[in-house]
């Protein structure tokens, strides 16, 4: 169902769960003062409950009172990166934040997003907190059309037309003297480097004497359909093909594109509606092209159909 930002305010503001556009994907968003619905946010998701959301914010104002110590860097990484599709993982106060949120941790997420809309929303209903607005383990939504796929028609949405970036946030967190990224995004590692004088490292390996991101042990972004990823030899066991306008393949086969290989960015914010198209026309498998170059956003691109594969 479709509301009005408006709408959105006073709902949330009264207890109540709505989807909201980011510049990145969709989200899932209660108010961090309201503890009964960020629970049925974990409901509404079949979310395990030790993995924490991230706390959006719209100014580094709404930041400041849950924050034990900024990390070195902060400033520089806040003042370019924000708003934008940067979370970064702060040390907090004790008994500032519910529990459920932070699954426990002495650290929680913080990201100020990218979207004038979404802002306006955030000044005046205060800190929200927000998974990306999908049923866990499925693609992430980046369209109206898509949260109703997974919650239904009757859930209040506000539509805010297409997401821009279409990949979820970057996560960096401050360890052992250096920032790490801990789930890759819409902002590749070189983009740090100007700013903190280095490209920080993505750790992907999960060890338990590390901070790590606990979403990233579940399933992620996959759809119904079987991927199988770049080995030419087995196009001919796929229903379909997923991608490039500029590649020649097979004719007998339904082709799915997800943009050009010199847009990068174009592929990004198609990523996860090609995998739900998928899903949509009971597509049974896919052969992907992953012939692409493997810089910049490309990674993270890489990263999510990896896991969409699993
Ligand atoms: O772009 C985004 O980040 C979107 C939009 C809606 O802002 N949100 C999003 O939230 O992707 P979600 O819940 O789908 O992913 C958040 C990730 C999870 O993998 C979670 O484990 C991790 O952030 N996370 C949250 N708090 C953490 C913490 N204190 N330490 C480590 N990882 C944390
Ligand atoms: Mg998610």
């Amino acid at each position: 169902m479709k509301i009005q930002s408006e709408d959105a305010i006073h709902l949330l503001k009264t207890g109540n769960v709505v989807a909201i556009p980011t510049e990145t994907v969709y989200g899932l968003a209660a108010s961090l003062s309201q503890p009964p619905a960020i629970e049925q946010i974990f409901t509404l998701k079949g979310r395990p409950s030790h993995n924490p959301l991230i706390i959006h914010v719209a100014d580094e104002s709404q930041l400041k009172p849950f924050v034990k110590e900024y990390p070195p860097g902060f400033s520089q990484l806040a003042k370019a990166f924000w708003p934008g599709p940067m979370t970064l993982i702060l040390p907090i106060q004790p008994h500032v934040i519910p529990s459920i949120v932070t699954a426990g941790l002495s650290t929680a997420g913080f990201r100020i997003p990218n979207l004038d809309l979404t802002l306006h929303i955030i000044k005046a209903t205060g800190p929200l907190v927000m998974p990306s607005a999908n049923l866990s383990g499925r693609p992430s939504a980046t369209s109206a059309a898509h949260v109703e796929e997974d919650f239904g028609r009757d859930f209040p949405v506000l539509d805010g037309g297409s997401c821009q970036k279409g990949l979820e946030s970057t996560i960096l967190i401050f360890q052992d003297g250096v920032w790490v990224i801990i789930r890759q995004g819409s902002l590749p590692p070189i983009a740090f480097e100007e700013v903190l004088g280095y490209q920080p490292e993505v750790i992907t390996t999960v060890s338990a004497d590390k901070p790590i991101c606990p979403g990233q042990l579940y399933r992620h972004y996959a759809p119904k359909a079987q991927l199988i990823l770049g080995d030419r030899s087995r196009i001919h066991e796929a229903a379909c093909i997923v991608g490039f306008k500029d590649r020649l393949y097979p004719h007998d086969k339904r082709q799915m594109l997800l943009g050009s290989l010199d847009q990068p960015e174009e592929v990004a914010a198609n990523l996860y509606k090609i995998l739900r198209q998928l899903d949509q026309e009971n597509i049974p498998s896919a052969w992907v092209d992953m012939d692409f170059p493997s810089d910049g956003i490309w990674k993270t691109i890489a990263e999510r159909l990896t896991k969409a594969s699993d």
